[in-house]
């Protein structure tokens, strides 16, 4: 198909050089600007895709209430996400985006993708939770039988149930824990004038989240939590990147990685019997890109034995952290080639070119992703810069992971119709959307994100075909087996045809 698009284009060229097409003297040819404008929409995410009669008539109904939304003078992707919140809520395609099946999250993270303020309502409110208040107006929580050992830099720990007994009333505090453990604020501008601020409060509120999921009844219930949350935003499977900490239990005693492991492969099975259509969830195995190449050896063997030892769950690798500030893919190539040089199979999903600093190290990682063999790229927001690196995701059908919100909260771009990815999906490059961090951004599931792409990228050009095509994609670059997409996509048919169905 391409190279009969770029025919095409030498031809008329040819054409209008020979000055059978008459350019100069005024007007192109409608016909071959018509045939160009169909070459144009073929190439784009959902370009090839067919629907049937009865997606056609949603999509015109679709395309209607876009073009009404995009005129208005709060156009939400050109808003910060905090402030376009309640017109998102407030938008039509919106709540059709909600009960959209929209199939995998395939970039998501372990303790950001449940409500905050169901982590403050109901896991802050359980027995036995401490607080502390540290020396930069942050906090800390611990469960404990008895009064913990002081934290440095943290007052001493208080029992939250006796704190908000002394209080008349316990919303003010609760707010200011929710306020700690999201980016959430009415002037986003002000309060993260520069990315390295920003990241510095994102840090924050992972380990605000910390001491609280990380003990081992919370922890299970906030994975059940998650999946809940995702199913009932029409998500069928998930693949999420977890630290698998060690977790704590009451009196201190500590569980390992293969526990939490364990721990996510019970619950899911209790999950999955509850809720029959949920297809499932994998893990992606991840450290801190913090680590030096000692510790990254080490944290590769752990994931090997993880992958060999739990293969039904366990999907791969990847590093966490901020890029720009951490160390390069090229720093760990040793680790990275130990599978490969010992014959064993460890995938990776790498998060690489989520910086707009071009021409860093850190720059590099889309390339030597691929290098690595990655089955997908995290963010890549950084691919339109390497056209040689963007090829060859092409060619070797390495998806790249698209997280909208993620990218603007964090200062990568603001007005998301300028996002890279909209070039991308005019090229129809293999891509996913996904949440990233969901709970950390005030966003929940999968839907804030797919609205801001379906607004934001290609604008009125994409249409339900993208949307089918987009849900289509994150099944099919999912880890899954060939087997296991075939059935994915069985059960994805029969919601999508309902969908169809019961939105016209
Ligand atoms: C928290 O959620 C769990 C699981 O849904 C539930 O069993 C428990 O009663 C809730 N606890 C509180 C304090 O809300
Ligand atoms: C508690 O305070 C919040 C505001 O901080 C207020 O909206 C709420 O009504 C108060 N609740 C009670 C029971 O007084
Ligand atoms: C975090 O919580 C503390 C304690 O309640 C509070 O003083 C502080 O203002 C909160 N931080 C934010 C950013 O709201
Ligand atoms: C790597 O990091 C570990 C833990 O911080 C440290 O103990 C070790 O000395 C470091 N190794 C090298 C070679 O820097
Ligand atoms: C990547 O895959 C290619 C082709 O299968 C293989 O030759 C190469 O060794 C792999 N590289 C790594 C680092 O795994
Ligand atoms: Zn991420």
């Amino acid at each position: 198909m391409r190279s009969l698009v770029r025919n095409s284009v030498v031809v008329f060229m040819l054409l209008v050089v020979l000055g059978w097409i008459p350019l100069c003297s005024g007007r192109p040819d409608p016909s071959q600007r018509e045939s160009l404008m169909r070459e144009e929409a073929f190439r784009r995410t959902g370009g090839g895709v067919l629907l049937t009669q009865e997606e056609l008539d949603l999509n015109t109904k679709v395309q209607k209430l876009k073009a009404q939304e995009m005129v208005l003078p709060e156009f939400p992707p050109t808003m910060h996400f905090f402030k376009a919140t309640p017109f998102i809520q407030r938008s039509p395609i919106f709540s059709l985006l909600k009960r959209m099946p929209k199939g995998a999250a395939l970039h998501v993270h372990d303790f950001s993708m449940v409500d905050m303020e169901w982590v403050v309502k109901n896991v802050t409110y359980r027995e036995n939770c401490y607080v502390c208040f540290t020396d930069d107006q942050s906090v800390r929580f611990l469960f404990s039988f008895g009064q913990p050992k002081p934290l440095p830099h943290c007052s001493s720990w208080s029992l939250l149930k006796t704190l908000r007994s002394k209080i008349a009333n316990s919303t003010a505090l609760d707010n200011s824990f929710i306020r700690n453990l999201t980016l959430v604020t009415k002037d986003p501008d002000s309060a993260y004038p520069n990315q390295d601020i920003v990241w510095k409060k994102f840090e924050q509120a992972f380990l605000v989240v910390y001491g609280l999921v990380t003990y081992a009844p919370v922890f299970k219930d906030y994975f059940y939590e998650a999946l809940r949350e995702f199913y009932t935003d029409n998500v069928m499977y998930i693949e999420m990147r977890a630290l698998l900490p060690e977790t704590y239990e009451l009196d201190g005693r500590r569980n390992d990685r293969a526990w939490s492991l364990q721990a996510c492969q019970d619950v899911l099975r209790q999950f999955m019997r509850e809720h029959a259509d949920f297809f499932g969830a994998r893990i992606i195995f991840t450290v801190h890109r913090g680590i030096n190449d000692t510790e990254a050896i080490k944290a590769v063997e752990e994931a090997m034995k993880l992958h060999r030892e739990f293969p039904e769950i366990m999907a791969g690798f990847d590093f966490v952290g901020r890029e720009d500030a951490g160390r390069p893919l090229w720093y760990f190539r040793e680790a990275l080639s130990l599978p490969e040089e010992r014959g064993v199979t460890l995938p990776y999903f790498f998060h690489a070119g989520e910086t707009n600093y071009e021409g860093t190290e850190v720059d590099q990682n889309v390339l030597d992703a691929l290098l690595f063999n990655t089955t997908r790229i995290g963010h890549g927001f950084a691919m339109v810069h390497h056209p040689l690196a963007k090829e060859l995701s092409r060619k070797m059908n390495v998806a790249v992971e698209v997280c909208p919100i993620s990218n603007q909260v964090l200062k990568l771009v603001s007005d998301l119709r300028n996002h890279p990815a909209a070039v991308l999906m005019s090229e129809g490059h293999p891509l996913v959307i996904s949440s990233d961090d969901p709970a950390i951004f005030g966003a929940s599931g999968l839907s804030y994100d797919f609205y801001e792409a379906f607004m934001a990228f290609g604008g009125m050009n994409s249409h339900l075909g993208t949307l089918k095509e987009l849900s289509m994609n994150s099944i099919r670059y999912s880890s899954l087996s060939p087997e296991m997409k075939e059935k994915a996509f069985a059960i994805w048919q029969k919601k999508w045809d309902k969908f169809v169905s019961e939105s016209l």
